[in-house]
C-alpha cells in the first residue's frame, strides 16, 4: 500500500454504440472494481468513477444507418451500460456521459487553456469533401478500393480484408459512405497537439520514472517513443461533439479522443463540485487508469501530454494496468459480427450469477496475454471451484454447527496446534492477496482466496468433527469455532471478487460489522456465542443445457456470419469446349436410397441410369432424410472411374449445388425426362 493520501480509480469510457461485453469486463471493469472495493476495505479514500463516451464517428453512422438522431442512440446504449454495471456489482462512485452540459464546459475549457496558451499547433491539409451532403468525410465515411491488396470496399481508415491502416485519401476511386457521390480534396484547418515537443518529459516520466509498470504497457510506450512522436490532430469536421471553442472554428469539433479523457475530469467534478480539483491536482492522490490494451497510447502518450501542456498542477497517472484482450470460444470478440457474451443478455440469462460471470472474467483475466473464455470453462469453474471447493466448505461448517450447537458459535474454545496453523496459514493468504492486488495481479490474488476455502476443506477433513463428536463435544466445539472464522475471512476475501456471495455469506455467519481487509485471519472474527443463519448454498450447479443453450446460439451467430459473409466464388480459369464435353453428364431416377453404416455422410444410391443399374455413393447424408430422394431424378457423371468408398464401389458422382452454409442441394431436371438422357 502506497503513502498516497487517497486514490481515483477511472476506468476506460466504453463507447454508448453497443452494449458491454465480456471483454470489456475483463480488461477493464471488474479489475477496476476489485481494485476499488480492496482499497476500501483497508481504509483509503477512493473514488471509482466511469462514463460512456457518447461521441465520435461510429455513433453517428450507426445513427444514420437506423435514420434516427445519436443523441437517441446514445441515450439507448447508455442506459443498457449503466443498468447492466450497476446490477454487475460494479461499485462506481459516479458513472456519467460526455453529452452532458457539464462535461462539454470541462472540455471546452481545458482546449480554450490550451489554446491561449499557444499549445497547439494550427495546420491545414486537404481532406475529402462530400459537395452534396456538404460536409467534410471522417475517414469511415469513405470507401474506396484498397491500394494494397485491391479490395473494392476498404474503409477510409482501414481495409478489412488486408488489415492495412489508410488515409481515406490513399483510396483508389472514394465514394461518400453518405451519398455515393465522389469526393473532392478540399482544405481544412485543424489543431494539433504536438506531441514531438513533449517526447523528452514523456521518456523521463514513463522509461525512467515508471518502469515498475506492466511489461506490455511499458513496452508499448517505449515502442511509441522509440519510433518518435508526430503532432496529432485534436479536432474534426463534424456535427456529433464538443464544438471547437474559437472564432471561426465553425462545424468543427473536438476529437473524440481529446474530450473522452477529459470525461474523466467532468465526472469526478460532477460527483464532486467542490473538492473534484484534489483528486486531479493534489500530488498526495494517486490516479490509476484502468484501460484495455488498445488505449494505451492515449492514455499514457496522448492524455499525459494534454495534462502537462496544462499544467496547473494536474497529476498524471501513477499507473495504467492495460490488460491484454478476452477472446470468445477461439474467436476475437466482435461487436459488429455480434461474437460476444453481451453482460445485459448474461444478467437476464443467468439471474442472480453475478458473481459467477466476476469470478470466471477474474480466474482467466488476460493479465498478461490474451486469454480465451469459453463456456466449457465456465461451467468447470463455478461447479468445480465455487459449489464444490467454496460452497462446500461454507455450508460443511454451517450445517454442523447446526447440528451440535443449536446454530450457536461455540465460545468455549481451547486452541490446539492444529489451530495455530490455520490461523498462520490465513496470514499468510491475506499478506500474499494484498501483495497481488497492490501490484494489480487480480488472477494470482483470487488463487489465494480460494486457498482459504481449500485450506477449510482439509481442516474439516483432517479434523474430522463428525468422528469426534461421538467422543469429545468439547473438541468440536474449537473445530467448529475455527472453521466459522475461515468462513468469515472468506467473506471478507472475496468481498472485492464477488460482493453478492460476500454479503450472503456475513448474515449467515452473524458478521455484521463493516468489513475491514485486516479481518482476514483474525481469530475473532465470528464472535461467539453469534447465533448463525439458516444454511444456504453460496453457488449452485450450472448444469449442461444452461451452458449449450448459450453454446448453440454462438453457433448459430458464426453460421449467420459466415452466410452474411458469403461472396460466389470466383470464375475458374477457362476450359476448352472439347475438354468440358469429355464430362458425360446424364440424369438418372433415384431406385434405392440408405445412409452407409458406419460413414455419417455417406448415402448410397441405387440409380436406373436406362442402361442397368449402376450404385452412386455421395457424400449428402447430413442434408436429406434418404426415403425422400427415392423417385427423384438426379444428374451424375457417367464416366469417372470407379472408386471404392466405405467398401462400396461408386460408379460415378451425383451433381449438388454448395448453398452458401454448406448444405448440399442435388441438382436434377426442372421436369421428368428418360433415364440416361445426357445432359449438355
Ligand atoms: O476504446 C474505447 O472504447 C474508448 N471509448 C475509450 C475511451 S477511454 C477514455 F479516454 F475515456
Ligand atoms: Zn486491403
Amino acid at each position: 500500500m502506497s503513502n498516497y493520501k487517497r486514490t481515483l480509480i477511472t476506468t476506460a469510457l466504453p463507447y454508448a454504440n453497443g452494449p458491454v461485453h465480456i471483454g470489456h469486463l475483463a480488461g477493464v471493469y471488474v479489475p477496476a472494481d476489485i481494485y476499488a472495493r480492496y482499497l476500501r476495505l483497508n481504509g483509503q479514500e477512493v473514488t471509482l468513477v466511469g462514463g460512456s463516451d457518447e461521441h465520435g464517428v461510429p455513433i453517428t453512422i450507426k445513427a444514420k444507418a437506423e435514420g434516427v438522431t445519436p443523441q437517441d442512440i446514445v441515450d439507448r446504449y447508455h442506459k443498457i451500460i449503466k443498468d447492466s454495471f450497476e446490477e454487475l456489482g460494479i461499485s462506481f462512485d459516479v458513472y456519467s456521459r460526455t453529452t452532458t452540459e457539464l462535461h462539454a464546459q470541462t472540455a471546452s475549457e481545458f482546449f480554450r487553456h490550451l489554446y491561449d496558451k499557444g499549445e497547439f499547433v494550427e495546420q491545414t491539409s486537404m481532406q475529402l469533401y462530400d459537395e452534396k451532403a456538404n460536409q467534410f468525410l471522417a475517414d469511415r465515411y469513405v470507401v474506396g478500393e484498397c491500394p494494397h491488396c485491391h479490395n473494392p470496399r476498404a474503409y477510409g481508415d482501414q481495409c478489412e480484408v488486408c488489415g492495412t491502416s489508410l488515409n481515406a485519401t490513399d483510396l483508389i476511386n472514394p465514394v461518400s459512405a453518405i451519398t455515393g457521390n465522389t469526393p473532392v480534396l478540399r482544405e481544412t484547418k485543424h489543431w494539433y497537439l504536438p506531441l514531438d515537443k513533449w517526447e523528452p518529459a514523456l521518456r523521463k516520466w514513463i522509461l525512467d520514472g515508471h518502469k515498475e509498470w506492466k511489461v506490455n504497457v511499458y513496452g508499448q510506450c517505449k515502442s511509441w517513443l522509440d519510433l518518435g512522436l508526430q503532432p496529432r490532430a485534436v479536432s474534426r469536421d463534424l456535427d456529433w461533439g464538443v464544438p471547437v471553442p474559437v472564432e471561426g472554428a465553425d462545424g468543427k469539433v473536438l476529437y473524440v479522443w481529446f474530450d473522452a479523457p477529459i470525461g474523466y475530469i467532468s465526472n469526478t467534478r460532477e460527483l464532486y463540485p467542490e473538492s473534484w480539483e484534489k483528486w486531479w491536482k493534489d500530488p498526495q492522490t494517486r490516479i490509476i487508469n484502468f484501460i484495455g490494451k488498445d488505449n494505451i497510447v492515449f492514455h499514457c502518450i496522448v492524455f499525459p501530454t494534454m495534462l502537462m501542456a496544462y499544467g496547473d498542477n494536474y497529476q498524471l497517472p501513477d499507473n495504467v494496468p492495460a490488460n491484454e484482450f478476452l477472446n470468445l470460444e477461439g474467436d476475437k470478440i466482435s461487436t459488429s459480427r455480434n461474437w460476444a457474451v453481451w453482460l445485459h443478455e448474461y444478467l437476464q440469462d443467468f439471474p442472480g450469477k453475478q458473481d459467477v460471470l466476476r469470478y470466471v472474467l477474474t480466474a482467466n483475466a488476460p493479465e498478461t496475454k490474451d486469454n480465451d473464455f469459453t463456456w466449457a470453462d465456465f461451467q468447470t469453474r463455478n461447479n468445480s471451484e465455487l459449489v464444490a471447493i467454496l460452497g462446500n466448505f461454507v455450508n460443511r461448517a454451517v450445517v454442523l454447527t447446526h447440528k451440535y450447537f443449536d446454530g450457536k458459535v461455540p465460545a468455549d474454545v481451547h486452541m490446539t496446534d492444529a489451530e495455530t496453523a490455520v490461523f498462520d496459514e490465513m496470514d499468510r493468504i491475506r499478506t500474499a492477496m494484498s501483495q497481488n492486488i497492490d501490484t494489480f495481479h487480480f488472477r494470482d490474488a483470487l488463487k489465494e482466496a480460494m486457498n482459504l476455502a481449500r485450506l477449510g476443506n482439509r481442516y474439516l477433513q483432517e479434523t474430522e468433527p463428525w468422528k469426534v463428536a461421538k467422543t469429545d463435544i468439547g473438541r468440536v466445539a474449537t473445530i467448529l469455532y475455527t472453521a466459522l472464522q475461515i468462513c468469515g475471512s472468506i467473506a471478507v476475501a472475496f468481498e472485492p471478487f464477488t460482493p453478492f456471495m460476500s454479503k450472503r455469506l456475513c448474515k449467515m455467519v452473524g458478521l455484521d460489522k463493516p468489513l475491514e481487509w485486516s479481518m482476514i485471519g483474525r481469530r475473532d472474527l465470528v464472535a461467539g456465542g453469534t447465533m448463525l443463519g439458516a444454511p444456504e448454498f453460496m453457488f449452485e450447479k450450472i448444469e449442461d443445457d444452461a451452458v449449450q443453450a448459450q453454446i448453440t446460439r454462438l453457433q448459430e451467430t458464426k453460421r449467420n456470419n459466415e452466410i452474411n459473409a458469403w461472396k460466389p466464388a470466383p470464375q475458374s480459369a477457362d476450359v476448352d469446349f472439347d475438354t468440358f464435353m469429355k464430362a458425360d453428364i446424364r440424369v438418372g431416377t433415384v431406385l434405392e436410397c440408405e445412409r452407409v453404416p458406419k460413414a455419417d455422410k455417406l448415402l448410397r444410391f441405387l440409380i436406373d441410369d436406362g442402361m442397368e443399374k449402376r450404385t452412386i455413393v455421395s457424400g449428402i447424408a447430413k442434408y436429406y432424410d434418404p426415403a425422400d430422394l427415392v423417385g427423384h431424378q438426379v444428374c451424375f457423371i457417367a464416366n469417372l472411374p470407379p472408386r471404392k468408398l466405405k467398401g462400396i464401389v461408386s460408379q460415378g458422382m451425383i451433381l449438388s449445388a454448395e448453398d452458401r452454409d454448406g448444405r448440399l442441394v442435388v441438382i436434377g431436371p426442372s421436369a421428368p425426362v428418360a433415364p440416361g438422357v445426357q445432359v449438355k
